[in-house]
């Protein structure tokens, strides 16, 4: 699958993870960990994309069954019969062909289907409980799994996040992703918002680090005190400078800020993130595109 022509990786941890790649074996499976929006799932891709990997993404959520990864039996029509036919879920096709196997957001996994997970990502031999079957992984199956948290369970930020067990968590190299610095976001907001004018791309990034100093703190280690619950990630900075330029010089940022991030902010939140705009941007904000872009 082509992978996203805009991103551009962290250079620190894409070099890991092709250390953990490129490594004689996978001991253990690669686990990148990191707030939403940092660009866990781009990473897989990017990684699939350019060393020609297929990939299998598993997109976990909390009422998928074993079966749903392992296979299951479905009815088919051949020849004007029904017929049941053997199908093989996602990870048992990476898993016996090879490629990348991508377990998107793991930490929403039941532990059902932790307990179903755990020969997989050790690569030992994976028993598939429905066909009675057992396959063997593929020399060039590579396990990653994406998650917010590390399994701690109840986070305020990640409502539908599951606890995870201690052995299943163990079996994986953990990665950090963080929200790229303003060198690199500002490498990303050219190469998506190339007529905008600089300086309103540099407030855009100052905007959203404003937003993730109240959420994360200035170090973005979540030692602050009375956090703000919204996260302005590098997903939310991107479509803002985007749709600024699809919503045209008439309309205001404001327009396009409340569009793409504000109505999605919680009441608890609301009156401190207009505050953080006011601070970065003042009347700016009120002002149609058209207005900024005559500004020197
Ligand atoms: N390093 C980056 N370079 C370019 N775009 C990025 C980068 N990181 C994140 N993005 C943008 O943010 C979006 C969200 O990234 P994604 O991988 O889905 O985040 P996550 O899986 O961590 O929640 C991407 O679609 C992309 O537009
Ligand atoms: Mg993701």
């Amino acid at each position: 699958i082509a992978s996203n022509p805009m991103y551009i990786p962290d250079i620190d941890v894409g070099k890991l993870a092709l250390v953990w790649i490129m490594a004689p074996h996978q001991l253990l499976a690669l686990g990148l960990q990191g707030h939403t929006g940092t660009g866990k799932t781009e990473l897989a891709l990017y990684l699939a994309d350019r060393l020609n990997l297929p990939i299998y993404i598993v997109k976990i959520h909390a009422r998928m069954n074993p079966q749903d990864i392992e296979g299951s039996y479905v009815l088919d029509s051949e020849n004007n019969q029904t017929i049941t036919r053997k199908e093989y879920g996602p990870a048992a096709k990476a898993y016996r062909n090879g490629g990348i196997l991508l377990m998107d957001e793991f930490d929403k996994a039941s532990g059902e289907l932790t307990s179903a997970m755990h020969l997989l990502v050790e690569g030992k031999p994976w028993p598939l409980e429905m066909f009675k079957e057992t396959i063997m992984k593929h020399p060039q199956c590579f396990i990653i799994g994406t998650a917010n948290t590390y399994g701690n369970g109840h986070d305020e930020r990640y409502i539908t996040s599951n606890q995870m067990d201690q052995a299943f968590l163990s079996r994986f190299m953990w990665l950090e992703t963080q929200y790229p610095n303003v060198i690199q976001e500002s490498k990303i907001l050219e190469k998506f918002a190339p007529r905008l004018p600089r300086h309103l791309r540099n407030d855009i990034i100052k905007l959203a680090n404003a937003f993730r100093d109240a959420a994360l703190g200035p170090n973005r280690d979540g030692n602050i005190d009375d956090p703000i619950q919204c996260i302005f990630s590098t997903r939310v900075m991107i479509a803002w400078a985007y749709y600024i330029q699809t919503f045209g010089i008439f309309r205001t940022l404001k327009q396009s800020l409340d569009a793409v991030f504000l109505k999605s902010v919680s009441r608890d939140d609301a009156e401190i993130a207009n505050d953080i705009v006011t601070k970065v941007f003042g009347d700016d904000i009120h002002k149609p595109l058209k207005n900024l872009l005559e500004k020197k």
